[in-house]
Order: C-alpha cells, then sequence, then structure tokens
C-alpha cells in the first residue's frame, strides 16, 4: 500500500515530458510537444504532450492520461507498479508496509518474471565477480575480449556456475516458484526437477526501453562445435523476441540525439562499440531484422545505418533489411565490413576516430549498395544489366511516399544510365500490380488502357503527378463532404430552378464521369468508400475514416483533418463572391479542374513519347489524332482555369 500523500507527491513531481520521453522521441510544438504515438503504428505524429496539463494525449488512437497511465499503459504494470516506477525515478522514498503474502500473489506474472529476471542477473554478476569460478572463467573470458570492468557493469553481464542446478536451487530457496523459473526460461526440465538452462555460459542480460530484463543470451565458452555458440531465453509473455533489439535501453539517448540508430549483428558488436564511445548501436541478435524492430527504432529516429558482415549471409541480411526499413518508410544506408571483420573486432583494431570515419565515409544508401554489387558482373552484360535495373526498382517501388520514389527514380537513372521515364514506367507497373494483389480488386486499370472519347480524360501511368491534386480532394471530402451544395439551373422549360447535392455527390460523380479514378493507394480506398456508400444514398462522416480499421485510411484521415482545407481567399484574386457555399463551390472546382489538367499534361506527355516511338506512319497518325484532341480540352481547361479562377 503506498499511502495517499506519497501518492499525490509522486503525481506532483513526475514531468510528463520526461516521463514519456523515455520512450518517445519528443519535438516541441507551440506549448506542446508531439511526437510517434507509442501505441499504435503511425507515420505522422499525432500523440500530442502537455507539460502544462501533465497529460499525453495521441489524436489517433484517442489513449491519454496523466504520467501515470503512460506507465501503466506502456509498461504493462499495475496501478502501484506505475508510481514506484515514478518514485524511483525521482527518487521519492515509499514508505510502504511490508507485502503481505496475499499481495505478493496479487503482482501480475509479468512482474513477477521481471522480479525473478532481476534476482537472476544480480546472481549471475555476483558470481562473476565473486565467486573463484566466474572469476577464473567467465571474467577472464571477458577480459580475453577486451572488455573492461565498468563496461562488463554496465551491461550488467554475468556467468552461471557449470553446474546442473545452481541457480535454480538458490531460486527457490529465496521464494522464487518452480512455474515462474520454468516460465523465464531460466530453469528447463519440470517442476519436479529444474535445471539450469545457462549452465557454464557467460551471460548478455537483454533489457527492454526501461532497462528491465527481459531475458538472457548465453555464450558458450568452449569451442566444442555440437553445442551451439548461444542460448537464449525462451520465448515469454515478457520476451518477444521479433519486437525487442539488443542495447536500445543503452542506446536510445544517442540515437536520438544523433538522429541515426546503427544496426549491427550481435551482442559482443554492441558492447565493444559502446565501450569505444559509440553508443547509438543495436542489434537484431540472432533473429533477422523484423518490421517491429524497425518501429522501435523509429521512435527514435528516421535513419538506420546496417553494419553487417561481407559474407554472403551478411549482404543478404542487408538486402533484407533495406527493403523491410525502406518500406517503413526510412532511409537506410548499409556498410559492410571487410570480409572476417565485425564490428567488434573492427572496434578493437582502430581508433574510435578512424571507426567513425569509416562508418561515415563506406555507408553507402541503398541504390549505391545494390548497384555496387551488382555492377560488376553486369557492367558488359545489357541482360544482366536489365535484371539488376529491375530489382532496384523493384526497393523503389517498396517506399511508401511517392516524393522519395521520385528521387530515387532519378538517382538511379543518373547511375544507371537508364532514362528517367523508362523507370518510371518500370515502377508504375510494379506499383499497379502490388496494389491489385493488395486490394485484391480489378481497379481500373489506371487507365492507359481505356480508351474514351474525347471528354473523358484518361489517367495515363503517370497521374501520380496529380498526387497533391488527389489529396486536396480527398481533405475536401472528409472535411465538406456532407455539406449540401444548391444548384441554380434552368429547368427544360425555361423556367429557372434549383437542385441540391452533397459535395461528396458532387465530387465523386465528376470523376466518375471522366472514369478518374485516384491513384495512390489509400486515396482511392477512401474514394472507392465514398462511391460505394453514394450508392446507397449516404454520406460517410469524418469519424468513419479516423477510427477505419485500415491504418493508411484511419491515418490519411487524421492527417488531413489536422491540417484542414483552406478555402480560397478569392477576392484577392478579384472574384467576387456572394456566399460561404459560393466558395466551396469554387475551390472543388478549382481542384478539380487542376486535377485533370495535371492527367491530362501526364497523358499529352505520353503520347508524344508515343508519337516518336510508333513503328508505322498509320500508327503514328493515330496517335497524333489522340493527342490533338487531348491538347483541345487542355486548352479548354486553361481558359476554364484562366477566366473563372485566376491562378
Ligand atoms: N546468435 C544466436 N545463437 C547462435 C548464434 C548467434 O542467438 N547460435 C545471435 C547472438 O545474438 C549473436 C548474434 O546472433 O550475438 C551474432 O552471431 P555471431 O556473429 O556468431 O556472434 P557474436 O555476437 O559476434 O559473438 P562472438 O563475437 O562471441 O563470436
Ligand atoms: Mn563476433
Amino acid at each position: 500500500m503506498i499511502p495517499a500523500y506519497t501518492i499525490a507527491s509522486i503525481l506532483e513531481t513526475a514531468r510528463i515530458e520526461e516521463i514519456v520521453g523515455e520512450f518517445v522521441g519528443l519535438k516541441r510544438r507551440g506549448s506542446n510537444l508531439i511526437g510517434l504515438c507509442p501505441f499504435h503504428q503511425e507515420k505522422t505524429p499525432s500523440f500530442t504532450v502537455s507539460p502544462a496539463k501533465g497529460i499525453f494525449k495521441c489524436f489517433g488512437c484517442g489513449k491519454a492520461g496523466d504520467s501515470a497511465k503512460f506507465i501503466m499503459e506502456h509498461e504493462h504494470v499495475s496501478y502501484p507498479e506505475a508510481l514506484r516506477y515514478l518514485a524511483r525515478k525521482y527518487q521519492i522514498e515509499i514508505e510502504e508496509k511490508e507485502q503481505t503474502p496475499e499481495e505478493t500473489a496479487a503482482l501480475n506474472e509479468r512482474e513477477r518474471m521481471f522480479n525473478l529476471n532481476t534476482f537472476a542477473q544480480q546472481y549471475f554478476s555476483s558470481i562473476l565477480f565473486d565467486s573463484d569460478e566466474g572469476r577464473a572463467i567467465g571474467l577472464s573470458y571477458f577480459k580475453e575480449r577486451d572488455f573492461r570492468e565498468a563496461t562488463i557493469k554496465k551491461f550488467q553481464l554475468g556467468y552461471s556456475p557449470d553446474h546442473r542446478d545452481a541457480f535454480s536451487v538458490h531460486a527457490k530457496k529465496n521464494g522464487y516458484p518452480e512455474e515462474i523459473l520454468l516460465k523465464t526460461g531460466l530453469s528447463v526440465g519440470s517442476v519436479e526437477r529444474l535445471y539450469d538452462r545457462f549452465q557454464g555460459r557467460v551471460l548478455f542480460p537483454i533489457h527492454n526501453l526501461t532497462g528491465k530484463v527481459l531475458g538472457f543470451g548465453g555464450r558458450i565458452l568452449s569451442s566444442d562445435k555440437t553445442k551451439a555458440k548461444y542460448l537464449n531465453s525462451p520465448e515469454s509473455e515478457i520476451y518477444l523476441k521479433s519486437k525487442t533489439l539488443y542495447g536500445i535501453f543503452f542506446a536510445k539517448n544517442a540515437i536520438s540525439k544523433l538522429d541515426n540508430c546503427l544496426l549491427v549483428e550481435g551482442y559482443t558488436d554492441v558492447i565493444s562499440m559502446h565501450q569505444a564511445g559509440i553508443e547509438n548501436v543495436v542489434a537484431s541478435s540472432g533473429t533477422s531484422l523484423t518490421t517491429d524492430q524497425i518501429r522501435l527504432i523509429r521512435r527514435y529516429t528516421n535513419n538506420i545505418t546496417i553494419l553487417y558482415d561481407g559474407d554472403k549471409a551478411g549482404i543478404n541480411a542487408s538486402l533484407r533489411g533495406t527493403d523491410m526499413i525502406l518500406e517503413e518508410g526510412m532511409n537506410v544506408r548499409v556498410l559492410l565490413f571487410p570480409e572476417g571483420d565485425d564490428p567488434d573486432s573492427f572496434v578493437r583494431k582502430n581508433r574510435t576516430s578512424d571507426v567513425e570515419a569509416y562508418i561515415l565515409n563506406n555507408a553507402k544508401d541503398f541504390i549505391s549498395f545494390k548497384t555496387g554489387l551488382l555492377l560488376e558482373e553486369s557492367a558488359h552484360d545489357p541482360i544482366k544489366k536489365a535484371g539488376l535495373i529491375k530489382e532496384i526498382v523493384h526497393t523503389i517501388s517498396l517506399i511508401p511516399e511517392p516524393i522519395y520514389r521520385s528521387v530515387y527514380v532519378k538517382e538511379c537513372s543518373r547511375m544507371l544510365e537508364v532514362e528517367e521515364q523508362t523507370l518510371m514506367n518500370e515502377l508504375n507497373k510494379l506499383l499497379r500490380q502490388k496494389f491489385r494483389s493488395k486490394t485484391g480488386t480489378e481497379t481500373p486499370e489506371t487507365a492507359a488502357e481505356v480508351t474514351k472519347q474525347e471528354a473523358h480524360v484518361i489517367a495515363g501511368p503517370e497521374a501520380k503527378s496529380g498526387y497533391y491534386q488527389e489529396r486536396e480532394l480527398v481533405k475536401i471530402l472528409l472535411q465538406y463532404g456532407r455539406q449540401e451544395l444548391n444548384h441554380e439551373v434552368v429547368n427544360e422549360d425555361g423556367f429557372p430552378d434549383t437542385y441540391s447535392e452533397t459535395v461528396a455527390q458532387f465530387i465523386v460523380e465528376d470523376l466518375k464521369n471522366d472514369n478518374l479514378w485516384f491513384e495512390h493507394p489509400t486515396h482511392l480506398k477512401i474514394m472507392q468508400i465514398f462511391a460505394q456508400a453514394l450508392d446507397e444514398s449516404v454520406v460517410p462522416g469524418e469519424q468513419q475514416f479516423i477510427s477505419h480499421a485500415e491504418p493508411d485510411i484511419s491515418m490519411l484521415a487524421i492527417d488531413l483533418l489536422t491540417t484542414p482545407y483552406e478555402l480560397h481567399n478569392w477576392e484577392r484574386k478579384r472574384i467576387f463572391v456572394k456566399t460561404e457555399q459560393d466558395v466551396l463551390k469554387l475551390s472543388i472546382t478549382n481542384n478539380l479542374f487542376r486535377y485533370k489538367e495535371k492527367i491530362i499534361d501526364a497523358r499529352i506527355q505520353d503520347l508524344g513519347e508515343k508519337i516518336k516511338d510508333a513503328d508505322s506512319f498509320e500508327e503514328q497518325f493515330e496517335v497524333m489524332v489522340q493527342k490533338k484532341k487531348l491538347d483541345e480540352l487542355r486548352r479548354k481547361i486553361n481558359d476554364i482555369l484562366g477566366i473563372v479562377i485566376s491562378k
């Protein structure tokens, strides 16, 4: 039991920005701080911390609360445990009365597993330093590897006696029950007969973000090839390997400060680099890199540098890692060490400043990396070169943001001496394929193939150049979709009449009439939701998108709704409008025309290329006719934009 006055003083002392800042990279925005929400996946920050109010709130997933609530949610602990965490951090003493057996039993299982791991870590460390066996075998091994005592202490390394159950017996004697010993994997066997998992191994505790011990990696000291070099704690309720990075607790501040994370393979790589003063290092240790691990890094930086062995396995792991990192919308560089070296050995041979310079000078962006790997063997072999180009374009297609894709297309075009447009076409082909296999629907074949007459604009593969216009239209749909627009018309008998429709109807019908469907997958999904709802005569509201099950939809919706569409100030352009509604109508029309303008431009350019490449005069002529029609249409739109809506 924590007395009420202590609770009050803990909560008064705790600074929300410091508590949250341990786990989330925060940037100042006005009087608040913002960052990427740790409770749901997002790429644009909607997680807000208000130091003045002492609260956090995520505008994406809705999680909110004070410092204690944050720790409870983030660390999955009970309220008292969260308070104890805060008290420790601010050195507030809690005069707690001894826990009764009932209270001990009530501690949830996760906490009991953590407690046991802490106990085990302290035991293994004391064996390492204070027992003859530990010093003679474990400590001397670490010393041989040039680990300094301070380093060994910092990483809480240890040694498990070469005895079948020394630790298990010791733990039981101290009141830790058999089931928990088995659950954490510190012991193996059965409740009746426990054995130590890590007999005779040196131990590397694996910490979570707050420095709690999740599990251990145990290295064998003999070179017995029949035994695994490393034995690791098994997966458990508290140790999820795919969500854990070795070293993250020690590295997170440096990662955030240097805005870069070095990714290595092993425990010893992390430790040696740290010892050399390079602290922004983590290892995926043992498992191949996972998306969850990448997202863990993304809390602190958008930049990852992969430092792997230069052997075949290392190269393949780097290639896979690169693709996964790019897919998460992050930047990746790759540095392979000369064969025979890993970061651990390299750091021990060289001075820190040289290591830093080496990393800086040799880390390559992914195009240079892939190109470098493959270009030599394909330099004089056009077929191989084509294969290489396809490979690289495939990787580019994984990048979620169109702007970055086009930057890389430029870079690739320059390095491989291939026309940008050729790469673009290849890229768009892949994007369409991917999109179709994702949605499982036959969506309008981004139209290059669909033949349409004059007024029906066709979206060519380059229609993605209409990205911003699409985004603006989606924004208007989300924000004003339900608003009614009144139109004044003249009916068949020549009398003035009015009719009304919603903004959503106006936009979606107009686009559908021209057989235009948004190109960007998320934009398209939103448009399809509107189109379908309109068929059933309803207009979806913004909440439906904000809390949509597909994260790309909900994230885009939150993103667009928090940067609302600003209606144009037409008066400044000397266009005088009567009502608010007229302003809205003009804005919509303006956006629709601009969107179509972009698409036609792309299509015209495409046809221009076709005319050059045509095989016969007939073909050329046909394309020219098409192009002429589009040119006319383009002029019409230009006129409209020019007259009604000045630029
Ligand atoms: N690993 C593992 N199980 C194994 C081998 C390796 O879990 N049987 C994991 C460990 O996390 C290890 C990492 O993969 O740290 C990289 O393996 P390796 O390069 O072989 O180990 P190092 O960390 O370099 O260890 P050392 O320098 O002591 O050989
Ligand atoms: Mn090694």
